[in-house]
């Protein structure tokens, strides 16, 4: 569900989202911490979990949890994919000299290559917004990790107001409940659980679960 008509592949999902940040990128980090709930949580959960030295944020956009993985990871290196330039030229601002690298293309295929694998891939705000795409990108999760290693997905869940869903629909983010049981069903849950926001007009949720072969 793009919401853009004829956007229904990968590619036109990509080429949607880009144009959309092209205007969202310049007051995305002033308004979202109205309602991407969440984000600070399951950092803080991570940090009483693991201690991951290689990690991986899919779709980091303007790099807004890097000061906090930093905080809670400090010797963590840390990779950041994201398709849209205009978000990823905001992220950059906010890591000049971290042990950082940032890659610009859609996740569809793991990313590790020839390196080592990764020790925490998270997802925060973004497979919600892979329509179509988020099962290959829970797939390339799964090759990106080492046995052992950690998946956190922080995301909108679902609504029980329709005008809600056709609302965030038309901002790229399908809210159907969709992502927990395929994670449950690829990971070993970890931390599971649906949390309502703004009295129930939506609910987030957040998943840590542990890869075993
Ligand atoms: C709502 S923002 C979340 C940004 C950040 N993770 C946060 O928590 O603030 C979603 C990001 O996912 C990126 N994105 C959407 N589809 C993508 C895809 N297929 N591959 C890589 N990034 C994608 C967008 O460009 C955008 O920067």
């Amino acid at each position: 569900m793009s919401g853009q008509p004829g956007e229904s592949s990968a590619a036109g999902q990509a080429r949607a989202v880009e144009r959309y940040y092209q205007f969202h990128s310049r007051i995305y980090d002033l308004t979202r911490w109205t309602f991407l709930f969440g984000r600070g949580t399951i950092l803080r959960q991570l940090a009483g979990l693991a201690a991951p030295q290689r990690i991986l944020e899919v779709g980091c956009g303007t790099g807004r949890n890097f000061p906090d993985l930093k905080k809670w990871f400090p010797r963590a290196h840390l990779t950041g994919v994201d398709l849209s330039e205009q978000m990823l030229a905001i992220a950059a601002q906010k890591v000049q000299g971290g042990n950082i690298t940032l890659l610009r293309q859609a996740y569809a295929e793991p990313v590790h290559g020839r390196g080592e694998a990764f020790d925490l891939v998270l997802f925060s705000y973004a497979l919600s917004m892979f329509n179509p795409g988020w099962e290959q990108a829970v797939e390339a999760a799964w090759e990106d990790l080492a046995e052992g290693g950690l998946i956190a997905i922080v995301d909108f869940s679902h609504t029980p107001f329709q005008w809600f869903r056709r609302w965030m629909g038309a901002n790229h983010v399908r809210m159907e409940g969709h992502l927990w049981p395929r994670a449950r069903q690829k990971f070993v849950p970890v931390i599971d659980e649906r949390v309502r926001a703004y009295g129930g007009v939506w609910s987030y949720g957040i998943f840590i679960g542990r890869k075993h072969s």
